[in-house]
């Protein structure tokens, strides 16, 4: 019963890297493949926690069952509620006629993943617990229990145990859920995939711009390895996709990845020229207009090179942190 949309639509080999750390990833989620214990799957933003939610479905005896995503951030609470265990007829004003399934009951047979679960009110959280405890839901406004024969993946990009000590997840749920726990490395702790990647979405945007561009000049490269990636593969993804699209030559320049990175960078920084500038008499007499902003586009350029570690950006430009942190306020780059 493949309908359209409840089919998962990656495998294992749609996921990419070369490390020994996404390696040992994908072996443990294949051997979850296996069986039917509930998994945790937890790892930042972009690491490609859905790609292996699809993955373990698509390896599992399940395989030919629908594979049901819901997005626990992207549905407000009350609605989240009737789509996961569906309602019955006149359950509230504008129910529709006949009551309606909820995911639970479309994933019979199935998998259900369940991302972002960490956004769950305490009142979801409470009756998920009960579903999979008895594996039966109760549609809402309905008294009949119905028998839901469902695997359960689970994904967060927080630390639920932190939740669960702030008492902002349920400690029940968590055990209940963390049966078998995938944690998916991010990039930056796994750098060895970083060429790999590169190559591979080169590729794949050269064809779809139809360009022909042979790579990234070496510093630009170097850029590549120094990032921190808080993205993660999405991120390295999107700036392949930026760098293909604004090249027409050869070789990617650094000058463009350096912008790229610092666009993409969460600790994104604008250069304006100071208005009040009560630092110029004090400090850094010497520098004329033009080494004035040949001296911004370096601290701009090394703090996107550092992922906006102003200690790293310090080191990369060889001057202490005092006298970054007095040239940022100076430039008014804060
Ligand atoms: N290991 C990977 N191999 C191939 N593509 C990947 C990989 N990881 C991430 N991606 C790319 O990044 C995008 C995001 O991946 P995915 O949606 O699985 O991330 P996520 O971990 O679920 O992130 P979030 O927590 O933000 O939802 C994918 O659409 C894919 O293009
Ligand atoms: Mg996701």
């Amino acid at each position: 019963m493949r309908n359209l949309g409840h089919v998962a639509k990656y495998t294992f080999e749609d996921i990419l890297g070369n490390s020994s750390k996404i390696k040992d990833a994908i072996e443990k989620a294949y051997r979850f493949g296996d069986v039917d214990a509930t998994v945790l799957i937890y790892g930042e933003t972009g690491v490609g926690k859905e790609f292996f939610a699809h993955a373990i479905h698509n390896v599992s005896p399940r395989r030919d069952g629908p594979f049901i995503t819901v997005n626990c951030a992207a549905i407000p609470d009350n609605l989240l509620e009737s789509e996961l265990f569906g309602y019955a007829e006149g359950a509230f004003t504008g129910a529709k006629k006949g009551g309606k399934r909820g995911y639970f009951e479309m994933a019979d047979g199935g998998t259900i993943f369940l991302d972002e679960i960490c956004e769950m009110s305490e009142k979801l959280q409470t009756k998920l617990l009960r579903v999979l405890q008895e594996r039966e839901v109760m549609r809402l406004g309905d008294d009949r229990l119905i028998t839901v024969d469902v695997r359960v993946i689970a994904a967060t990009n927080s630390d639920l145990r932190k939740l669960v000590k702030e008492k902002l997840f349920r400690s029940d749920l968590f055990y209940r859920i963390n049966v078998l726990s995938l944690v998916v490395p991010p990039l930056r702790e796994r750098r060895e995939d970083i060429p790999f990647l590169l190559d591979y979405f080169l590729n794949i945007f050269c064809k779809k711009y139809n360009k022909n561009i042979k790579g990234i000049e070496p510093e630009g490269i170097e850029l590549f390895y120094q990032y921190d990636w808080p993205g993660n593969t999405r991120e390295l993804q999107n700036i392949m996709e930026r760098l293909v699209i604004l090249t027409d030559s050869n070789y990617i320049s650094a000058d463009l990845v350096t912008e790229s990175l610092m666009i993409s960078s969460p600790d994104y920084i604008t250069v304006s020229p100071s208005p009040t500038s009560q630092f110029e008499n004090t400090y850094d007499q010497e520098l004329t207009l033009k080494t004035e902003l040949d001296s911004q586009t370096a601290i701009v350029k090394a703090l996107a090179a550092a992922g906006g570690n102003k200690k790293k950006a310090a080191q990369i430009l060889g001057i202490s942190r005092t006298t970054l942190w007095r040239r940022l306020k100076k430039y008014n780059i804060l």
